[in-house]
């Protein structure tokens, strides 16, 4: 692979896993650590069985910070909410394929709204559920934990979806696509998943429940770039 097809590698620890009663603290002190991006996930207690934030959240801790701040909707209806995460300051955001929406159209709203957009797969709907939008998308996010909540166990079944994601990227020109994955990410499973393709690293507990961040953040970055080379 030639070095600007290279996807490069980005930690983006997820606030999911954070002291919620010192959120603005805890997203500074996860810019100072080296974070590339923030992880926020938004839940509503009917697309996954949890509830989390909204956009009123982004919208304080986007003060706090200059990383972008990667959205992901876990909503049944994340056209409903799509807009306003943008005007909060969200970067990026993200939705599931499974949710009961015009995923095409949302891209376009998206990308008109002036941010990136992505597409997000459950660990029960295969790659092939993404391809025809792949041409559109700026990041495909891959579940390696059933969304809902932090801290489980990473899925070693999802590595071939990553590797065939990446592969159909690679088949139509799109090289450097973004491929995130998120759930179970720690020094343990990085490795895997960036051999298979994905080059967006999600971590909350692993990087939120180590007693020194940069360290955490660090060593993870250095695991999954030796991985690449
Ligand atoms: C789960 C969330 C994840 C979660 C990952 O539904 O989408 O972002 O925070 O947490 P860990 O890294 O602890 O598995
Ligand atoms: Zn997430």
């Amino acid at each position: 692979m030639r070095e600007e097809q290279r996807p490069v590698i980005r930690i983006a620890p997820s606030i999911l896993a954070s002291d919620f009663s010192a959120l603005g603290q805890e997203c500074r002190a996860m810019e100072q650590a080296g974070a590339d991006m923030l992880h926020v996930d938004v839940m509503d207690g009917h697309f996954v069985p949890n509830l989390t934030l909204g956009p009123g959240v982004v919208r304080c801790i986007r003060p706090h910070v200059r990383l972008p701040l990667d959205v992901h909707l876990m909503l049944t209806s994340p056209e409903r909410y799509a807009a306003a995460f943008v005007q909060a300051g969200a970067d990026t955001v993200t939705y599931h394929v499974e949710a009961e929406t015009d995923a095409a159209a949302l891209l376009r709203d998206l990308h008109a709204l002036g941010v990136r957009a992505g597409l997000v797969l459950r660990p029960a709907t295969p790659a092939e559920a993404v391809f025809p939008l792949l041409a559109e998308a700026d990041v495909v996010m891959v579940m390696t934990v059933e969304p809902g909540f932090g801290g489980q166990k990473f899925m070693p079944a999802m590595l071939p979806k990553i590797a065939a994601i990446r592969a159909e990227a690679q088949r139509i020109g799109r090289p450097a696509l973004d491929i995130e994955v998120d759930g179970g990410i720690d020094l343990s499973t990085v490795e895997d998943v960036v051999r298979a393709g994905a080059n967006l690293l999600v971590a909350g507990s692993a990087l939120f429940g180590a007693g020194d961040y940069a360290a955490a953040v660090r060593s993870l970055r250095e695991r999954a770039q030796a991985a690449l080379s």
